[in-house]
């Protein structure tokens, strides 16, 4: 592990992580749904609302300026981020799923016809699922779905078989939010551009464990919010390849996105612009620029090591307290573990976990299509960030017993 990864220094960034709930200790594990922010992002926020506000790119005043100045320097930050080749390729949304519906909406309009096909993978989140589906009925085209295994491993030999002359998108999540699975989407984007077929990945749960690099991985898409990587809520990233993202139209219409407007005709903006209508979240943008120096600061090695030494601990010691079956088994996977105690519902355990101070979630995630592969409603899930600790997963482990207890 980086000797220079210091998990205690770390919390120190995050005040909401020193309080207590029930008069217990906060053991905040539900970082699959929303991570906590550090105070960089936090001041961030605070001091451009104080003293910094301002409309950008409309006005030639002061603070208008230094508003444009800081949204286009975030936008820099995210492409170094992720190695986008060019600014002009990372567009803001409102989150995932925004960027989601908005590729599905421009790409779906012009290449999506009567029976053409969509692929997508059993694991998805519905993010990924209902977007494709809702275009599917426009279109009258048809949702294809990439199997996994009972551990939660894609089936690639049925991705082969589901490539057809027919499809025309192919939309994978790259880190399963309910299994913790790490899909090998570097495979799926090389079989899916051998016929020419773009592919778009949905990092909304890997690009805050993992080293993303939009250019090694050769897609043509690439979607994350910023609320999942310590940066604010209402705010996401849609990159796309300059060349798709100069031939698809604007999703949204509206202020700013336009180079001329007449009642006859209006022309677009270049990009980026041309796909950020109205007055955007400007300022969780900025702050979004935050969370990811803040990430960059500690290191993405550091914090993928030290997460993967968490799961290895936490998987050991919830197997070992017995009568626990986990879901998501792979051999890649990030620090996600998606549980069931004996018989016990997951809801249950979830409200003796709370009035524990521990913090998890428990259903179907967002993802009920992997629900019914296992044939369950639901599990409890811990998932875990760099600033959480071995001593708390002790304390997720006494939950489960207390759980078992008080109702097996
Ligand atoms: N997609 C988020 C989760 O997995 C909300 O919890």
């Amino acid at each position: 592990m980086n000797v220079k990864f210091d998990v205690s220094r770390i919390r120190k960034d995050f005040p909401v992580l020193t309080q207590k709930v029930y008069g217990k200790p906060l053991v905040y594990l539900d970082n699959g749904a929303t991570t906590q922010k550090p105070l960089s992002v936090i001041n961030c926020i605070n001091n451009f609302y104080l003293s910094r506000n301002s409309s950008i790119h409309r006005g030639l005043h002061y603070l208008s300026e230094q508003a444009t100045e800081a949204y286009e320097n975030a936008r820099e930050i995210v492409k170094e981020f992720i190695n986008a080749r060019y600014s002009h390729e990372v567009i803001f949304t409102s989150g995932t799923t925004g960027s989601i519906n908005g590729i599905a909406l421009s790409f779906g309009e012009k290449y999506i016809h009567e029976g053409d096909e969509i692929v997508i993978t059993a694991m998805e989140h519905h993010s990924n699922i209902v977007p494709w589906q809702m275009l599917c009925e426009r279109k009258n085209a048809n949702l294809k779905i990439i199997p996994f295994s009972d551990d939660g491993e894609l089936l690639l030999d049925e991705f082969d078989k589901l490539l057809t002359p027919q499809t025309k998108i192919v939309a994978v999540i790259h880190v399963s939010n309910s299994l913790g699975t790490v899909n090998p989407v570097e495979d799926i984007i090389r079989k899916s551009h051998q016929r020419n077929v773009p592919v778009l990945i949905d990092g909304a749960q890997s690009v805050q464990h993992l080293d993303v690099d939009v250019q090694k991985l050769d897609c043509d898409f690439f979607v994350f919010s910023g609320h999942k990587i310590y940066g604010p809520t209402g705010i996401g990233i849609l990159y796309g390849k300059e060349k798709w993202l100069e031939d698809l139209q604007p999703f949204h219409g509206g202020g700013e996105m336009v180079a001329e407007v007449t009642f006859e005709k209006t022309t677009y903006n270049e990009l980026p612009f041309k796909f950020e209508a109205g007055t955007t979240n400007y300022i969780a943008a900025i702050a979004l620029g935050e969370a990811l120096k803040y990430v960059s600061s500690i290191g993405k090695e550091g914090i993928a090591a030290y997460e993967s030494e968490l799961l290895e601990y936490a998987t050991k010691k919830i197997k070992d307290l017995g009568d626990i079956k986990i879901y998501g088994t792979a051999k890649n996977k990030i620090s996600i573990l998606s549980f069931i105690i004996g018989n016990i519902n997951p809801y249950d355990a979830g409200m003796i976990f709370d009035k524990m101070g521990v913090a998890v979630r428990t259903g179907t995630h967002c993802a009920q299509p992997v629900m019914h592969r296992y044939n369950i409603d639901g599990t409890i899930r811990a998932s875990l960030a760099m600033y959480n600790t071995k001593q708390e997963i002790d304390i997720l482990c006494e939950a489960i017993e207390k759980a078992k207890s008080m109702l097996a």
